[in-house]
């Protein structure tokens, strides 16, 4: 290994290690244009370049958060915005000890040959992307591929998974090669009626090939994060499984798929209920220890109290940071397994 290498892993290993710390977790604040159009619709928020930039400024500001928040992902636009005093985010952000991350991926496009599975798209020019988000302050990386359960159709395809896993990892070799720690997401939405045994058996093939990619294109485990779904019913599934099968299918599932040498697996909160989602990893980090440690990178479970209690009012900003630190501090508790409401 050349020495040039070998600095380049051992920074990838500190952030990665930095960024599963205990008690801590991350803040997925990387809704794109049109996502985060759709969040403040649903508060009667117009959605313009301000707002978005206020709404963000309220969330990284929030005294105190930084104790349970290790990074935060941000969106292109938002990595090059600034506070009101001028300070870009990716600063801020640094200013408190929190990590600056970036959402790498174009979105999930209708994969062709294969009517309606999807494949991320975003590889063209990523290299170049990657070393200019790297000057803008980014120290790790996100790419989402979006798998949809439905069992009348046979998806998700072998095709469907293998082409999503070879694009996650051309993704994380290119972020390891720029010195970024990759945050790999394949996410098998929870939106269908599928069983939690349906959704296990789906997450494990998801995985299995998301690993041999991985392997296949060299990437350093120690230098990755695994952002997966928890393993769970689909939203319409008659049985909703408890929370303790939730937690005991997820662990077991992760433990026949995830290499120990991957320093953390930081879940994301996909349309669960933002106590459903503490719950869950709370019972998960109880029935440790495991090889990994076991987090956090929600979104909408970190971010919806606060969003509702805003809702483009000034005079609730304070409180909507109230309504943040809350949900982190119960996340932080729950890396441990001592949350309680
Ligand atoms: P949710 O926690 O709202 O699912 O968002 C996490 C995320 O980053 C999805 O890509």
């Amino acid at each position: 290994m050349n020495a040039e290498f070998e600095r380049k892993l051992d920074q990838l290993k500190r952030v990665a290690n930095d960024l599963v710390a205990p008690g801590k977790g991350i803040l997925a604040a990387d809704e794109s244009t049109g996502t985060i159009k759709k969040r403040l619709d649903s508060v009667g928020v117009e959605s313009t370049e301000e707002t978005r930039r206020r709404y963000r400024e309220i969330l990284f500001t929030t005294p105190g958060a930084e104790e349970f928040v290790s990074g935060v992902i941000l969106f292109d636009e938002t990595l090059r915005q600034s506070s009101r005093e001028g300070t870009p985010f990716p600063e801020l952000l640094k200013s408190k000890g929190i990590i600056p991350g970036i959402k790498v991926d174009a979105g999930a496009k209708p994969l062709a040959g294969h009517p309606d599975e999807k494949v991320t798209e975003g590889l063209d020019g990523l290299r170049d992307r990657l070393a200019e988000y790297a000057e803008l302050g980014a120290q790790f990386a996100k790419w989402r591929a979006v798998i949809s359960i439905d069992t009348d159709k046979g998806h998700p395809s072998d095709w469907c998974l293998d082409a999503n896993a070879h694009a996650l990892a051309r993704y994380a070799a290119l972020c390891q090669e720029a010195g970024i720690v990759p945050i790999v997401e394949p996410e098998v939405l929870m939106d269908g009626s599928n069983s939690i045994e349906v959704c296990e058996d789906v997450t494990s093939r998801t995985l299995n090939r998301v690993f041999n990619a991985l392997f296949e294109h060299g990437v350093v485990m120690e230098g990755i994060l695994l952002k997966p779904n928890m393993v769970i019913a689909g939203k319409q599934a008659e049985r909703q499984a408890d929370p303790r099968e939730v937690a005991e299918a997820t662990v077991r599932c992760l433990r026949r798929h995830v290499p120990a040498a991957v320093p953390g697996i930081v879940f994301l909160s996909g349309g669960q209920s933002d106590e459903l989602a503490t719950e869950h990893l709370n019972i998960m980090n109880q029935l440790g220890p495991h090889p990994w440690e076991l987090s956090f990178s929600y979104g909408r479970a970190l971010q919806a109290p606060a969003l509702k209690t805003w809702a483009g009012d000034e005079s609730k900003a304070e409180a909507a940071q109230q309504a943040y630190y809350h949900r982190a501090r119960c996340n932080g508790a729950a890396r441990s397994g001592d949350w309680s409401e």
